[in-house]
């Protein structure tokens, strides 16, 4: 058994409330009986009607399934807080993407304090930002797939006292209406049914609680668009919304955030590019409106072999190079260029 099957198979969960479900499609319209038709391995309903619309090409992307990223962090890992922090996701955007999730108000207006889960949390940064936002470490669960990114996060001194374990974002192992807030970032990118992903955010949140995902943006730049097709996925800023609020979470908004020295640039994506937050709403008892029926994995019958795993793992991994490039080539640029030039 691999890692990944082993996960599920120990995955049980209980489900509390359950709050009538009813099929619904993306954007929140009723598709009628039976379990929504799951996408294919890797792909998002929503950017397959889309694809499919424009005539566009399907993008390969190689690292969007869970096999493919538990060996892409099985390496990256090890250097993991040396280059993706600086290039991608610094202190300051982590601030910024966190302040819509309201971490600070329980601390703040002495309420007690809030219960918070981290999911794809890896080696702790995004956890960090929790707990330094004023929830205490022990009101904090970092959930991720990757043994080797969880071993990182534990040697955190900022992180002694938080729940750490193993996971998986699109099966989480806690009771309905558990969490206040709900925090993933930088992983639905590697969710092969990111929507499935967000269902169960809307799952483990309490009445009332609050989601916050921060996550990449689809660039536009013709070169970019490949190599992030080719890598994981990159949403458009509207099916993060259309995701969000086909699960049933109201007060959907949308944060832009990005490196201060991208000037706001925007067209070659961003690995950590917007912060979505969305309620559950106060009467919403239960699990999501949205019936996904069951998981892709557990209906494959047939799975990809090593062979497979390791060719994506490599090409993947060689289209992601391109994107420790983009930072380096952007910190030049703004280095070099006045002040007043702005980058489109
Ligand atoms: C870019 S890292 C982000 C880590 C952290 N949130 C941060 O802010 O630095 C993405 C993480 O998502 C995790 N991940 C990918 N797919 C996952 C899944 N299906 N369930 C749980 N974690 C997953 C990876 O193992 C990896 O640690």
């Amino acid at each position: 058994m691999n890692p990944i099957e082993s996960m599920a198979s120990a995955t049980t969960r209980a489900r509390v409330g359950g709050g009538g479900r009813v099929p619904v499609g993306i954007g929140g319209r009723v598709r009628g009986r039976g379990p929504l038709a799951l996408p294919s391995r890797g792909r998002s309903n929503v950017r397959t009607a889309r694809s499919a619309a424009a005539g566009e090409t399907a993008p390969f992307r190689l690292i969007q399934h869970k096999h493919e990223a538990w060996w892409f962090y099985r390496y990256l890992s090890q250097v993991y807080d040396h280059v993706v922090n600086p290039g991608h996701w610094t202190k300051d955007m982590r601030e910024d993407a966190l302040e819509p999730a309201l971490l600070h108000v329980a601390h703040k207006r002495r309420l007690s304090p809030l219960k918070v889960i981290d999911v794809g949390g890896g080696t702790g940064f995004s956890t960090t930002g929790i707990v330094e936002a004023g929830v205490p470490a022990e009101n904090v669960t970092l959930v991720d797939q990757s043994p080797h990114q969880l071993e990182k996060a534990r040697k955190k001194p900022q992180l002694k006292g938080c729940t750490i374990e193993e996971g998986d974002a699109e099966n989480l192992r806690f009771e309905t209406n558990t969490f206040d807030r709900y925090v993933s970032c930088g992983s639905i990118e590697y969710w092969p049914d990111p929507q499935r992903g967000i269902v169960e955010a809307f799952r483990v949140l309490k009445p009332g609680g609050l989601a916050c995902m921060v996550g990449p943006v689809h660039p536009t730049h013709c070169l970019s668009r490949f190599m992030a097709d080719a890598w994981m996925l990159f949403p458009t800023e509207q099916e993060y919304l259309d995701w969000f609020r086909a699960a049933g979470f109201t007060s959907v908004k949308l944060k832009r955030i990005g490196p201060k020295w991208y000037r706001g640039c925007r067209k070659h994506g961003l690995i950590m590019g917007c912060s979505v937050t969305g309620v559950k709403g106060l009467s919403a008892e239960g699990e999501s409106p949205l019936e996904l029926g069951e998981m892709a994995e557990n209906r494959q019958t047939k799975k990809a072999g090593w062979f497979t795993t390791l060719l994506r793992v490599i090409l993947g991994s060689l289209a992601g190079f391109y994107y420790f490039v983009i930072p380096v080539y952007m910190w030049l640029k703004n280095l070099v260029l006045p002040k007043s030039v702005k980058f489109t």
